[in-house]
């Protein structure tokens, strides 16, 4: 009802933008998201209806591939396990087998996804002495010459990579892209990190190979369902890290993508083309 009378809309990932809620605007001319992902926006039904939409893309790469670093490096070294082990008072004498790992440094990296914030985090894993390969439906000619980065097709990138992360756009195309059948192609030393969103993963299929020991572990800033309750059995799996949606958590990174998304909506009310248009084609 209140939708009725607006003639902008500035919204996060949790608010759906779909048919339903245009109906119920009929003035909306303007939807300003204070994220990079549009999964929650049906953007092809705002451009049918004319409607601009902006996003906030670049603003947050570097925080999104900062938090990949960690979620890695936590879950493949055993870092989680190794606070709840100190917390529980189990830690005793030395041990030369407590808690043993993978490598993550001079590793192969799997990057779902090469687009603004899997490029970051190739940097940062190139200074980790990995080498990149990645699979996506877009060859990235700069990002290979820059990286030495591989272009490969999923199916390979799995069977290849010694750790892998997922920063895709969720889309129908990439709904449950690992699943079942994917997670055996994966190595079982791998961990699996995912900072874009929980449907990339079939949740059932991913617990079930991190109970089987089919890859060794995961590490989730993103999950499916998403608040992931409590009780959800990948919370107690001792190899996988669950943190709640972070990516883009920090002071900076927040005030700038408000920021931006404050802009996109001004410009927007104000007829001109947004600064991070996410469908510049409604201004043709
Ligand atoms: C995004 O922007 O899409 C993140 O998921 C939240 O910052």
């Amino acid at each position: 009802t209140r939708a009725a009378s607006v003639d902008a809309l500035y919204c996060m990932l949790t608010d759906r933008v779909d048919a339903a809620l245009l109906d119920a605007a009929p003035r909306l001319r303007v939807v300003s998201n204070m994220a990079v992902g549009l999964d929650n926006i049906d953007l092809d039904e705002c451009t049918e209806r004319g409607i601009a939409v902006g996003h906030t893309p670049g603003v947050l790469t570097g925080a999104t591939a900062d938090l990949a670093m960690a979620l890695l490096l936590a879950a493949a070294r055993r870092v989680g396990e190794g606070i709840d082990y100190v917390r529980s008072g189990s830690w005793g004498e030395f041990r030369l087998d407590l808690l043993l790992g993978h490598e993550v440094h001079s590793s192969v990296l799997g990057i779902v996804g090469m687009g603004r914030i899997g490029a970051s985090v190739a940097r940062r894993a190139v200074g980790f002495g990995m080498s990149i390969v990645y699979s996506g439906p877009t060859r990235k000619p700069d990002i290979e010459r820059e990286l030495g980065a591989a272009h490969t097709s999923l199916e390979r990138l799995l069977q290849t990579a010694d750790h892998v992360v997922i920063t895709a756009p969720l889309t129908p195309e990439t709904h449950h892209l690992i699943n079942r059948e994917s997670l055996r192609l994966v190595k079982p030393t791998a961990t699996l990190v995912n900072v874009a969103r929980g449907p990339l993963v079939d949740t059932d299929a991913l617990v079930e190979a991190l109970e089987r020991g089919r890859i060794a572990a995961a590490a989730l800033d993103v999950t499916d369902p998403e608040p992931l309750p409590a009780d959800h059995p990948l919370v107690a799996l001792p190899n996988c890290v669950v943190i709640p949606h972070l990516g883009s958590a920090t002071q900076a990174t927040r005030a700038a993508m408000a920021d931006l998304a404050a802009r996109n909506l001004v410009q927007g009310l104000a007829g001109e083309q947004m600064e991070a248009a996410a469908n510049p084609q409604v201004y043709l």
